[in-house]
């Protein structure tokens, strides 16, 4: 065990310290992405959820848009990014680093916004949120002298301190899930806004620089803590108020699951929740109430309405990915086989699927007995059952 020398030790200890150093993305813990970064390169990962696949890059000569000559690079799967800034002889701290485009590793669908964050001097490590998007934005904007001031403006605005600002929120989820739940919230509403208030032709990513323009703003002259909500339907701009209880709905059901440390619960909230925005933003007439009760009529669930009561209050029942439905089977088993070709359509013992079938209802199946095979697809199907099977079914959906 001791064969190797003192000095050898020191020098491997050395090297293993170098590479730790290099490697050390600050990203969601968990293993290094392999290849060590090189000498001149920046740290970080980019989080709404980690963005997977996103672009990162240097935006030297601060116009928004990665030029041919600047630095750029793609986060991996766990958002993290390494970008090499070598071929760059100015300073750089102080510079935009902006992330676009790429997937949130929370709902799987595509990231439309943009984030920046300024570097900063360390050049390692470095969370891009819609946080630091805020932060970016103030001093880019001359309302804060500089980015430490303009930080602690941000952080006291929102009621968090500097350190979390800068923190991963995924990785904080556990300690201060409120951190993600700030996180998400302010970009959804900024995503939303955007959309509502984007002039003919102009760029998505135009519009949402107003929409951060606005939020920005509303900061500097903000003088005590405020939610995310209260801030977004402070603005001058159509659609605070839909903004505003777009933030409330995901705070109340996003953050009300991270509360009990239901994480997937979360992640099928605020994907349901993005699936209500994107309805909104392509059908500019539906409230954010209207937009779900729209989804749950779509979906054939008339009845249940989970994405209604998932905005009413927070509740994921019936939202996909949601709860998961555990079944006790009833004593008696004789009907389950001739059942279980009901639950194809009706979901796994005739609950959870796109509509209940379990108890006093089962008996309705008959009911199709006396339309035409071609008036519905359930009426087609219980046509091909003897009443003596029927019965068995219904048997044993009632138990
Ligand atoms: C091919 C998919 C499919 C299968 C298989 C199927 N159903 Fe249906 N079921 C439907 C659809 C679609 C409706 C709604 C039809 C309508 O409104 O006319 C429905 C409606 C019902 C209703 C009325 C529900 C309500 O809330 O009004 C009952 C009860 C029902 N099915 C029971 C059954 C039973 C029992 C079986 C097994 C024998 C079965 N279904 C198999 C698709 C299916």
């Amino acid at each position: 065990m001791s064969r190797i020398h003192r000095n050898q030790k020191t020098a491997m200890l050395a090297a293993l310290s170098i590479a730790t150093l290099l490697s050390a993305c600050g990203g969601g813990g968990g293993g290094t992405s392999g290849a060590q970064a090189p000498a001149n390169a920046l740290t970080g990962v980019a989080v709404d959820g980690y963005l997977q696949g996103a672009t990162v890059f240097l935006d030297v000569n601060r116009n928004g848009t990665q030029d041919a000559s600047e630095p750029v690079t793609t986060t991996d799967l766990n958002g993290r990014y390494v970008l090499d800034y070598s071929g760059i002889t100015t300073p750089i701290t102080g510079l935009p680093l902006v992330v676009t485009g790429g997937v949130d590793s929370d709902t799987g669908f595509a990231f439309v916004g943009q984030l920046s964050a300024p570097v900063e001097a360390a050049r390692q490590a470095q969370v891009v949120t819609p946080l630091t998007t805020l932060v970016d934005a103030m001093v880019a904007q001359g309302l804060a002298p500089d980015v430490a001031s303009a930080k602690q403006k941000v952080a006291t605005a929102l009621s968090l301190t500097v350190e979390q600002l800068s923190a991963d929120p995924v990785a904080q989820i556990a300690n201060n899930p409120g951190i993600y739940t700030t996180t998400v919230a302010l970009q959804r509403s900024i995503q939303l806004l955007a959309s509502a208030n984007a002039a003919s032709g102009e760029t998505s990513h135009a519009s949402q620089e107003r929409v951060i323009k606005a939020l920005a703003t509303a900061i500097q002259s903000q003088s005590s803590p405020v939610n995310v909500s209260d801030l977004v339907a402070s603005l001058p701009l159509s659609s605070s108020a839909e903004a505003k209880k777009l933030a409330l709905a995901i705070t109340n059901s996003v953050g009300g699951r991270l509360e009990s440390k239901d994480r997937d619960g979360a992640k099928a909230a605020l994907r349901a929740m993005d699936e209500i925005r994107a309805r909104m933003e392509s059908d500019h007439t539906l409230n954010l109430t209207d937009a779900a009760v729209k989804i749950d009529e779509e979906r054939g669930k008339n009845k249940t309405r989970p994405y209604y009561y998932l905005v009413l209050n927070g509740s994921i029942q019936g939202i996909p990915g949601g709860t998961i439905t555990t079944l006790t089977q009833p004593v008696n088993t004789a009907g389950r086989l001739l059942a279980s070709n009901c639950f194809q359509c009706h979901g796994t013992g005739g609950v959870g699927g796109f509509d209940k079938i379990r108890g006093k209802e089962a008996a309705e199946v008959k009911e199709y007995l006396r339309k035409t095979a071609s008036s519905s697809i359930m009426a087609a199907h219980a046509q091909g059952y003897t009443d003596a099977q029927l019965n068995a079914i219904i048997t044993y959906l009632q138990q």
